[in-house]
């Protein structure tokens, strides 16, 4: 059996991740699980449901909590990564200071996504180096946004990593229970970087199955727009679908008008977590509370045992939605680019599916925000102000001189506890 560690392990998300490995032990069958985290306090109140949660199901394995994490990784055959450097309180800024200058507020997304990077990479970075002395065969699976700059940053020092993000597999499932099938059989032509994708096909049965995707916007269109807050003719004109973040591209300043009328997701996420760790106290909960639904998390547990499985070779799907180097597959990126894209997983490790030949609406956007999310990786690993500025520059929400200077302020500002060069 598989030992697993998890940092960020006292996340309030954490009782997602156990409630999969409990449904889906066939596939992922865990020996132990450790938890790793920091924050002590919450890391026991998480810990304590998690081992209740796996006796109600009747799972054997061990389940530990610590919050070192040089032991935690020890022995690891899979580390996956779910931490937010700052917390919720450095995520509110995120999403407020970049409103100022007429900019979406986001935390991966724009400039706060920037400040997120600029906070991450290091600390990942740092983590991933402690895996690897530990165990250099054990697998990082990196859920820690931003997704596709710190998988960069990992690949480019040559860890073992992956990235995930639950982005694809809700679609996946969104779009089997429209189509009415068993949500294995739905396969996404998904293409893009993570948080910028589109399903440019929806085959049934596998990669080289039926697209139904016309189909599926001629019959269920409104339903699926509503869903992803995108307007309906958009995605007639596309013809695709994009994923809900690129609502921040193709509606920006709709975006801006509607964020500064009501209070952070942040917030919202905190009153929510101060709710949660209140229920994983009560000794008597013992399954993964309906309240968890409301965050944006759903799915990422069955992504997780997917993607274990197959890393570890189990009987995880053969093909799955990951970040991974471009290596070609999208020939107008460098080979070391990170793309969010369908791969073969197995255990000799990750293999791109090739994607055609993609259209310049979607191309270029790509292109564009992967320069960001070069000079971005460059920012968050030499630092200095400069090179802040160079970034948001280079993304296409901001571009302007003079918003580029502002934001740069702000983000300096707001982040110097996290930043060393600051
Ligand atoms: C989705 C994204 C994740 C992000 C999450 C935020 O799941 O794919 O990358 O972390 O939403 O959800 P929250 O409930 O914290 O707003
Ligand atoms: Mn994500």
């Amino acid at each position: 059996d598989m030992k697993l560690t998890v940092v960020g392990g006292g996340s309030t998300y954490t009782p997602e991740l156990i409630d999969g490995f409990a449904r889906l032990r066939d596939t992922l069958p865990i020996g132990e699980l450790v938890l790793v985290d920091p924050a002590t306090d919450r890391l026991e109140l998480v810990g304590g449901l998690a081992r209740r949660i796996f006796a109600r199901q009747g799972h054997p394995g061990v389940i530990t909590t610590t919050s070192d994490l040089d032991a935690g990784v020890a022995d690891a055959d899979a580390v996956l990564l779910q931490l937010r450097v700052g917390g919720q309180a450095a995520r509110n800024q995120d999403e407020t200071w970049p409103l100022e200058c007429g900019c979406v507020g986001q935390e991966t997304t724009g400039a706060g996504g920037l400040a997120k990077a600029l906070r991450t990479v290091p600390v990942v970075l740092d983590i991933a180096e402690r895996v690897r002395h530990a165990n250099p065969d054990a697998w990082i699976i990196d859920f820690t946004n931003p997704v596709g700059i710190v998988t960069r940053a990992l690949l480019r020092e040559g860890h073992k990593a992956v990235g995930l993000c639950n982005v694809a597999i809700g679609l996946q499932r969104k779009f089997a229970r429209l189509l009415d099938v068993a949500p294995g059989e739905v396969h996404l032509d998904h293409v893009g970087l993570n948080h910028l994708t589109w399903e440019l096909g929806v085959r049934l049965g596998g990669p080289d199955g039926e697209d139904v995707l016309p189909k599926l916007l001629a019959e269920h269109g409104e339903t699926i727009a509503a869903d992803l807050r995108l307007p309906r003719p958009l995605l007639d004109r596309l013809g695709v679908v994009p994923s809900y973040y690129l609502r921040y591209y193709y509606t920006h300043d709709e975006v801006v008008r509607e964020l500064r009328t009501k209070p952070s997701r942040a917030a919202e996420v905190a009153a929510m977590e101060k709710e949660l760790l209140e229920m994983y106290g009560d000794p008597s909960l013992d399954e993964k509370p309906q309240l968890l639904a409301k965050r944006g998390g759903a799915f990422y547990s069955e992504a997780a045992v997917d993607l274990a499985s197959a890393l570890l070779g189990g009987a995880g799907s053969p093909a799955q939605v990951v970040n991974t180097f471009n290596n070609g597959t999208l020939p107008f990126l460098a080979d070391d680019a990170v793309i969010e894209v369908q791969a073969r997983i197995d255990a000799s490790g990750v293999t791109p599916l090739a994607v055609p030949r993609l259209d310049p609406l979607y191309a270029g956007l790509i292109a564009n925000v992967t320069a960001y999310e070069d000079l971005a990786l460059d920012a968050a690993l030499r630092g200095g102000r400069d090179r802040v500025v160079r970034a948001l520059l280079a993304h296409p929400l901001i571009g302007q001189y003079e918003y580029a200077e502002a934001l740069t302020d702000r983000l300096i500002a707001h982040n110097r506890e996290h930043l060393a060069w600051a």
